[in-house]
């Protein structure tokens, strides 16, 4: 049968037919610039996903760009993620606001990672901070807020400054507003009214450091080693891989992330962030339940991608080498503060240096429209990376079209 297949169709016809068969279609929910680049790793492992279908409320979404088909809906729209499942093996999500009880309804029909309950503990931070102390992982101190009273009360007990925040829903330090003076209390409820809020100490911290971590539905963890986070207005300026810390505490929070991962059970990669207190202990601040900004060095610093690493780990397949080969900074490239429209993509043209645009049409303030790896492939050391990222960020000029 095989033979009279190959002796009617081109090979090339018969291999990618094979493939579709024996492929897992994949759905995520999210077809942003996450989506997109887990998309191009499903690519190149066609015999495991056949194809890719995202979930995403804008057309033409970056995954639609590179090959994902798409369902425009929102990312909330149950009648949209259920199709989705009817129409995959198995969900992912490139983001966490996914509605973890419709998921939940569907785990019967699709496989689904992380698990919406694994999803259900992140999304509430309050939720997740009990979570992580009940398990004697490191966190600031915290406390439940549910009124001014209460608010008065934990701050007498914490001292000032804490940090207010959001308990769902918050990114880019939206969903935080620092206390600092009694009289802000007012000015700080008002701005959360009517949300879930929790208080935090504010840590004083000397640097913020992420962990790439990975479980695969067989139990496999992996960890990236640690890489250190520079944010600028509350976002992502740049990761420096590795983090510029003593290997004592690099261990240290590798060690606290693949804890989490135990725990957690859920299967995927998480981006868990942490701060570096000026005592040299390690707290966590938010897990993330998805590929993260704070891994797109991996796409050239590393043998497996965490892009990869993540369809590896809720296909259950073995996971990829995490080892960093080379030292690399990864600097995110920004719509223009003053600026909404459509703009010329730069293009760089530089020895190890690897430009990523995510294919938005639009910029718009603060948009995270790219990316740039600056590979360390010649031993110049992260002093003269540091100079040679700051040379470059000046350079990138996002203009009009
Ligand atoms: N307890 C804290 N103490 C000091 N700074 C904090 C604390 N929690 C958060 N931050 C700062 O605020 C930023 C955003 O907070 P985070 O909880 O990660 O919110 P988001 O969900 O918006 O990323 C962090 O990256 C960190 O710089
Ligand atoms: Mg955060």
């Amino acid at each position: 049968m095989a033979f009279l297949i190959v002796s009617i169709f081109p090979k090339l016809f018969v291999i990618e037919l094979l493939f579709f068969l024996m492929g897992k279609i994949l759905g995520i929910i999210g077809g942003g610039q996450l989506g997109m680049m887990l998309t191009e790793a499903a690519n190149t492992m066609k015999s495991e996903i056949s194809n890719v279908i995202v979930l995403d409320p804008t057309k033409n979404c970056p995954a639609s760009k590179v090959g994902a088909e798409q369902i425009v809906a929102d990312f909330k729209d149950a009648s949209a993620i259920k199709e989705l499942a009817k129409k995959c093996d198995i969900i992912t999500y490139e983001i966490e606001s996914g509605d973890s009880q419709v998921l939940k309804s569907l785990e019967e029909t699709c496989e689904i990672n992380p698990s919406p309950e694994t999803l259900e503990i992140i999304q509430d931070k309050l939720v997740q901070k009990r979570f992580l102390a009940k398990n004697d992982i490191p966190v600031a101190e915290f406390r439940e807020i549910t009124s001014k009273d209460e608010l008065e009360s934990k701050i007498n007990e914490f001292g000032l400054p804490v940090l207010l925040k959001t308990r769902t829903g918050a990114y880019d330090g939206r969903g935080n507003f620092k206390i600092s003076a009694l009289d802000q209390i007012p000015e700080a409820l008002q701005i959360f009214k009517g949300q879930s809020l929790m208080i935090e100490k504010f840590v004083d911290f000397k640097m913020e450091v992420s962990v790439i971590a990975s479980r695969s539905t067989s139990g496999e963890i992996r960890t990236y080693p640690l890489v250190e986070n520079m944010h600028k207005d509350n976002i992502l300026n740049m990761t420096i891989a590795p983090a510029r810390t003593d290997d004592t505490i690099s261990k240290n929070a590798e060690k606290i992330a693949h804890k989490t991962m135990e725990v957690l059970h859920g299967a995927g990669v998480f981006g868990i962030e942490m701060f570096v207190t000026d005592d040299n202990h390690v707290l966590i601040n938010e897990i993330a339940p998805r590929v993260h900004n704070s891994g797109h060095h991996t796409l050239q610093s590393s043998t497996t991608s965490q892009f990869e690493q993540h369809l590896r780990a809720i296909l259950g397949l073995e996971l990829g080498d995490t080892k960093l080969i080379y030292p690399t900074i990864m600097y995110n490239i920004l719509g223009p503060k003053n600026f909404t429209g459509k703009y010329k993509p730069p293009s760089i043209d530089l020895e190890n240096t690897f430009l990523k645009m995510y294919g938005k049409l639009e910029s718009k303030p603060q948009r995270k429209i790219g990316h740039v790896n600056l590979v360390d492939k010649s031993g110049l050391g992260m002093a003269k990376l540091l100079e040679n990222i700051d040379i470059l960020s000046n350079s990138i000029k996002i203009v009009p079209e």
